[in-house]
């Protein structure tokens, strides 16, 4: 018996618009990294913070990065508008509202409560307002959202241990940890032992590596942070023995093409190495990690990949069938989400 290709044969035309209707899920995005310009401005007025940009044009100026750091810089200081639970709703709910229209299903909202109490915002305040407009999302928009408590790496690892600590009264509300932030000089190992602190308390686990990091910092995430997805990871196409790794125990990586460009880690999209990860059979998926600072949320990522790398529908099949699998939802979710995806490209056929 022969079994049909899910994927009917797609007029190149009529692509952007498969990629765009195709349900998704969105796994790595900073939800501090969604806050639009207009929205920084509003914050800063509604809680009369001084912003060092006199007005919109001019921070868009700023966003014309060089390197990770550059960039981070930049989004720190954007991040230090918001004060109230409510300022954190309106930032997820901004984002949310704006998945929902790029297919989203299901989403996975890194945050980082560090940048947030090193300024005397409580992290109770931080996750009230975000979850919060998870359970909206959920309720108004139907669709799921969870919450990643990233620990910055640039801190200590006794910072960390102290962050989680002021957590674990919240610890239903946020599904795992990840590790972001400044890479080069802060490998994962140094954050050892507050992931197996996280791993006990039965939390997922995610890292940063591998975005400007050496292939090295992928390897050391996997075995010394247990980590069940890599975030970027584009780096390990330098070491063949950690594709093969990375494919055999299929962890996924959650590949932002639009950041890696404006962070200029590839040239130029078509210098990208998303076919080539997919082609080696790793789990590879499209996410926008910083949409509202670089460019484009996470259809903006598929059409503009899909254009400069000239890929085709079976592609977009396995990106978005890749996109539940590593997502940490159950596995009837999972199976629901994969007869959407199959209805949607029906459509198509
Ligand atoms: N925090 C927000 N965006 C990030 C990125 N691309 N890499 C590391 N840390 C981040
Ligand atoms: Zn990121």
């Amino acid at each position: 018996m022969t079994t049909s290709s899910p994927v009917p044969p797609v007029a190149p035309e009529r692509l952007p618009e498969l990629l765009r209707a195709m349900p998704k899920a969105e796994l790595h995005i900073h939800i501090e990294g969604s806050l639009e310009p207009a929205l920084i401005f509003a914050l800063a007025q509604r809680n009369r913070v001084n912003l060092p940009y006199a007005d919109i044009p001019s921070l868009r100026r700023a966003y014309a990065f060089t390197h990770l750091q550059s960039f981070l810089d930049i989004y720190y200081a954007g991040a230090s508008v918001l004060i109230t639970a409510q300022d954190f709703y309106d930032m997820a709910w901004a984002y949310l509202q704006r998945a929902q229209a790029d297919h989203v299903v299901h989403c996975e909202l890194f945050f980082d409560p560090q940048t947030h109490t090193a300024r005397g915002v409580a992290l109770r305040t931080v996750i009230e307002g975000l979850y919060r407009a998870c359970l909206d999302a959920r309720e108004k928009l139907g669709i799921s959202a969870a919450l990643i408590l990233c620990f910055l790496r640039h801190l200590s690892e006794q910072d960390a241990f102290a962050t989680l600590e002021q957590a674990l009264p919240y610890r239903d509300r946020f599904i795992g940890v990840g590790l972001d932030s400044s890479e080069v000089g802060h490998p994962p190992e140094k954050f050892a032992r507050v992931f197996a602190r996280c791993r006990e308390l039965g939390l997922h686990v995610v890292a940063h590596a591998g975005e400007e990091g050496p292939p090295e910092y992928i390897w050391a995430a996997l075995d010394w942070l247990k980590a069940e997805r890599i975030d970027h990871g584009v780096q390990s196409t330098k070491d063949p023995a950690l594709m093969a790794r990375l494919a055999r125990e299929r962890i996924p990586l959650t590949v932002c093409p639009l950041s890696n460009l404006k962070l200029c880690v590839f040239p130029r999209l078509s210098a990208h190495n998303l076919r080539a990860l997919l082609e080696a059979g790793l789990v590879a998926t499209v996410n926008s990690d910083d949409p509202a600072y670089f460019g484009g949320y996470i259809n903006d990522n598929f059409v503009q990949s899909f254009g400069a790398l000239g890929l085709d529908a079976g592609h977009a099949w396995q990106l978005a069938l890749n996109s539940f699998e590593a997502s940490f939802i159950d596995a009837s979710a999972k199976a629901r989400y994969r007869d959407a995806l199959g209805e949607c490209f029906a459509r198509f056929g």
